[in-house]
């Protein structure tokens, strides 16, 4: 019998049906609900904007009284570590005819924002801050909005779902194509056709009439968190005992498992069992037997469906057979923390042969022992990244901060012990 876990619910999708359902006038029931430090950024910023919100609380089911249109914040509305609260919650005020500010925390302040606010801007919010625009904190006053259409300069599901919701809060059509590099994942588009909205993709452009369905109340339940499963996979893969895993109740969304992919070109053997389908989300198990690791090629048509697992996967190419090639992944150096630098260095540190140049990463695996102190910035996938290459044997490390990883992921820590008979 393979060892049995569950993870939290994923923090893309409960971002999103938290505020779907916070402008869906009534009440809304959401089960399963990530509970963490960016879930609970999304939830203080709408309760902020007029909805009722109840209490973020791991097995309680999370009540939203949503409201049809938002009043004008009091206060500056404080993201924290979350850039898809800040993103998407621009979009949502562009909507909106008042003012309000939007900050968040050190890191947050720091990643470029320009990226929502030029299009936002071209439907006609004004737009406020430091940077012309870039940087956080920002002021933006929206309503009255033209219709866009828009060929995205970079593959984000954050621009891609801003854009949407501005559409949907600002009552105008969007259209959107992703830029070079593939498909980001889809969640705000399978939300909004859960509701009836037609969001037909024609030659790559997606196009949203808000005009075509309606918001109203709902009653669900979140499905886990594919990126959360990576990192126990990634450690039932490197463990002290590698060990078959299964993990159950995940979104299996293919625009989030593209690591899956990845882990069985480095060796795994991982099969899905799907369950159902909640919002338009199929949901299903992830069973894991590992195997000898192997290095792979990320090439960069993978990247945008392996964004946020990139961490973990070069602290499973630090343990590979061979040379893992990291493709087109300059993103992650605008995360929570320049990842691409800091996965280098902190590799580096411990003594193993990694290299970033320009927008590509390449881990040399080593089966030596490794040793050192990771410097996490904060980061929650990087704390987690380390933390999951830290149970592999031979390896004795300190992660700087690794309360960080309840941004994401409470309960991180305890579930990597339980996965190690601790
Ligand atoms: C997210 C999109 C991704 C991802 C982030 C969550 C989302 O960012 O890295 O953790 O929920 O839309 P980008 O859209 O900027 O790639």
């Amino acid at each position: 019998m393979p060892h049995a876990l569950t993870v939290p619910g994923d923090k893309s999708i409960t971002h999103r049906v938290l505020m779907v359902a916070a402008l869906s006038p009534g009440r809304s029931k959401i089960g399963g609900a990530l509970t963490a430090l960016d879930a609970r950024s999304t939830a203080r910023v709408l309760r902020q904007l007029g909805a009722g919100i109840s209490p973020l609380r791991e097995g309680a089911v999370v009540t939203v009284k949503g409201v049809s249109r938002f009043s004008a914040p009091r206060i500056p509305l404080d993201c924290g570590n979350s850039g898809t609260a800040a993103r998407l919650l621009l979009g949502l005020l562009a909507g909106h005819p008042f003012g309000a500010t939007v900050t968040g925390d050190r890191s947050l302040r720091r990643r470029p924002m320009r990226r929502v606010t030029d299009p936002l801007a071209a439907m006609g919010a004004l737009i406020a801050g430091a940077d012309s625009g870039d940087r956080l904190p920002l002021t933006i006053q929206g309503g009255n909005l033209r219709p866009l259409r828009y060929a995205m300069p970079v593959a984000s599901a954050q621009v891609k779902s801003a854009l949407l919701l501005a559409g949907l809060s600002g009552r105008v059509p969007v259209a959107v194509r992703e830029g070079v590099g593939g498909t980001s994942r889809d969640h705000t588009e399978r939300l909004l056709a859960a509701f009836g909205f037609a969001l037909p993709i024609r030659e790559g452009w997606i196009d949203f009439d808000p005009s075509s369905g309606c918001l109203e109340p709902f009653s669900t339940e979140i499905p886990g968190d594919p990126s959360s499963a990576a990192f126990l996979l990634a450690a039932a893969m490197l463990g002290r005992s590698p060990r078959r895993l299964r993990i159950s109740g995940v979104a299996l969304n293919p625009t989030r498992t593209g690591f899956l992919a990845v882990i069985r070109r480095m060796g795994a053997v991982v099969e899905t069992e799907q369950r159902g389908t909640v919002l338009g989300e199929p949901i299903g198990d992830l069973v894991l037997t590992p195997g000898d690791l192997q290095a792979t090629d990320i090439p960069a048509s993978e990247v945008p469906g392996v964004i946020d697992e990139i961490p973990v996967l070069a602290a499973l190419a630090a343990r590979c057979h061979g040379t893992t090639t990291f493709h087109q992944v300059g993103e992650l150096r605008v995360k929570e923390s320049d990842r691409l630098g800091l996965l280098a260095t902190n590799l580096r540190g411990l003594g193993v042969e990694a290299v970033a140049e320009g927008d590509t990463l390449r881990v040399t695996g080593t089966r030596g022992p490794l040793k050192g102190l990771i410097r996490t910035a904060d980061d929650h996938r990087l704390a987690m990244a380390f933390g999951v290459l830290g149970e592999s044997p031979g390896v004795d490390l300190v992660v700087d901060n690794p309360a960080c990883a309840g941004v994401s992921f409470p309960g991180f820590w305890k579930a990597l012990a339980s996965l190690e008979g601790r």
